[in-house]
C-alpha cells in the first residue's frame, strides 16, 4: 500500500467564480482571490448556488460556471504523472461528463502549481515490457480522451511534459500561464513520445520544430509555446485556472450540436486531404439545417433577442 492508494487522483468538481475572478479573466488580470479558485473555490452539483468566499478582503459571493466541469489531475507528490490509475479514472471521469447533456465543456488541469502533468508515471513505467504495455490497453484509454465529444479546455501551470504534453495537445485547446513548460522529453528516457506526441506536435508546429524539440528533448516556454501554435490562450499565472472557466463558460452557452459538429471539422484538418475536409465540413453544415437551434439561431438574430439553444 503506497501512501496515495485508495485516495482518489482525478476530481470532478462543479465551479464557482465571483464577478470580480470573471471581469479579471476577461481581461487577462489577476483577480484578488483568483489563487483560491480550481483549489478551494468550488462546489459540488449540490451545493447551494451561490455562497460567500473571502478574499481580497471582501466576501465576494460566487455563482456556478454553467454548463463547465472542472476535472483535476490530485497527485501532487509525484508532479501529478499519470500512472495506469490515473488515466483510468481520468476517462472514466471525461466518459460521465461526455454523457452529461448539462456539461457543455470541461477544463481539465492539475493540482498546486508546479505542474499539469509531468508524464507518464516513469516509476510504474519502468517496470514494464512490451508487451506488459499492450496488454493493459493504455493506449485505447489515451485514444478515447481524443474521442470525446464535449470540448475540452487544457489549463496548464508549471510543467506539462511528456504525457503530460500529449495530454495538453489531446484536449481542443490550451489556456496556459506564463510560466507553463511545455515538452516531450521522452528520449531522454531511452523511449520516444508514445501518446500521439510526435503526431500533435507535428501537426501543431510543423516538422523542423517537432524534430527539434522531440530529438534534443528540450522543453519550451510557455511564450514560445504560444507562438508555435500550441496554445490558444496565455495568460497571468494568476489567471489560468479563471481564464480557462471563463472561455470554457463562453462555449457552454453556445448552441451544443454546433460547437460538436464544428469541433469534429476542426479535427478533421488535421487528419483527412483538403477535399475530404471540405466535403465533411459541407455535410456537417447541411445537418445543422435540420435542427431546432438553427431555426432558432437565426430567428433570435432577426428578431434581436437571445437565442434559447434546446440542443436539438
Ligand atoms: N513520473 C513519476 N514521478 C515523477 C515524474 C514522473 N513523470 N515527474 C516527477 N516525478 C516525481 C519525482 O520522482 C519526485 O518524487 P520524489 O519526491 O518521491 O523523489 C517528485 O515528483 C518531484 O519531482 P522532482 O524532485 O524531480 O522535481 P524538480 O522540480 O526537480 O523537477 C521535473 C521537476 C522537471 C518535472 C522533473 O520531475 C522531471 O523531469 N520529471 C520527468 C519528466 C519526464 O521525463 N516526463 C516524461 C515521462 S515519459 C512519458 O510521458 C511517456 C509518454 O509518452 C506517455
Amino acid at each position: 500500500m503506497t501512501p496515495e492508494s485508495g485516495r482518489p487522483r482525478v476530481r470532478v468538481e462543479f465551479p464557482a467564480m465571483t464577478a470580480g475572478q470573471n471581469a479579471a479573466a476577461a481581461t487577462g488580470e489577476a483577480a484578488p482571490n483568483e489563487a483560491a479558485v480550481g483549489e478551494a473555490v468550488l462546489q459540488g452539483r449540490e451545493a447551494a448556488p451561490s455562497r460567500a468566499v473571502a478574499g481580497g478582503g471582501e466576501a465576494a459571493a460566487l455563482r456556478p460556471v454553467d454548463g463547465v466541469a472542472l476535472v483535476t489531475i490530485d497527485r501532487r507528490e509525484a508532479m501529478n504523472a499519470i500512472d495506469r490509475a490515473t488515466m483510468e479514472q481520468l476517462v472514466e471521469a471525461l466518459e460521465r461528463l461526455d454523457g452529461d447533456p448539462t456539461c457543455r465543456c470541461v477544463v481539465i488541469t492539475g493540482i498546486g502549481d508546479r505542474a499539469f502533468a509531468a508524464g507518464a508515471d516513469i516509476r510504474e513505467m519502468s517496470e514494464q515490457t512490451a508487451a506488459s504495455i499492450a496488454a493493459t490497453g493504455g493506449f485505447q484509454r489515451w485514444d478515447r480522451i481524443a474521442q470525446v465529444a464535449t470540448p475540452l479546455i487544457a489549463a496548464v501551470k508549471g510543467y506539462a511534459l511528456g504525457g503530460g504534453c500529449e495530454l495538453a495537445m489531446t484536449c481542443d485547446m490550451v489556456v496556459a500561464a506564463s510560466d507553463a513548460v511545455f515538452g516531450l522529453p521522452e528520449v531522454r528516457l531511452g523511449v520516444m513520445p508514445g501518446a500521439g506526441g510526435t503526431q500533435r506536435l507535428t501537426r501543431a508546429m510543423g516538422k523542423a520544430k517537432a524534430m527539434e524539440l522531440i530529438l534534443t528533448g528540450r522543453n519550451l516556454s510557455a511564450v514560445e509555446a504560444e507562438a508555435h501554435g500550441l496554445v490558444s490562450l496565455l495568460v497571468p499565472r494568476a489567471a489560468v485556472i479563471a481564464s480557462a472557466l471563463a472561455l470554457a463558460e463562453t462555449i457552454a452557452a453556445m448552441p451544443p450540436l454546433a460547437v460538436r459538429a464544428a469541433v469534429q471539422a476542426i479535427d478533421q484538418a488535421a487528419e483527412l486531404p483538403l477535399g475530404e475536409g471540405l466535403a465533411a465540413e459541407r455535410k456537417a453544415f447541411y445537418a445543422l439545417f435540420e435542427t431546432e437551434d438553427q431555426k432558432e439561431g437565426m430567428r433570435a438574430f432577426l428578431e434581436k433577442r437571445p437565442a434559447d439553444w434546446k440542443g436539438r
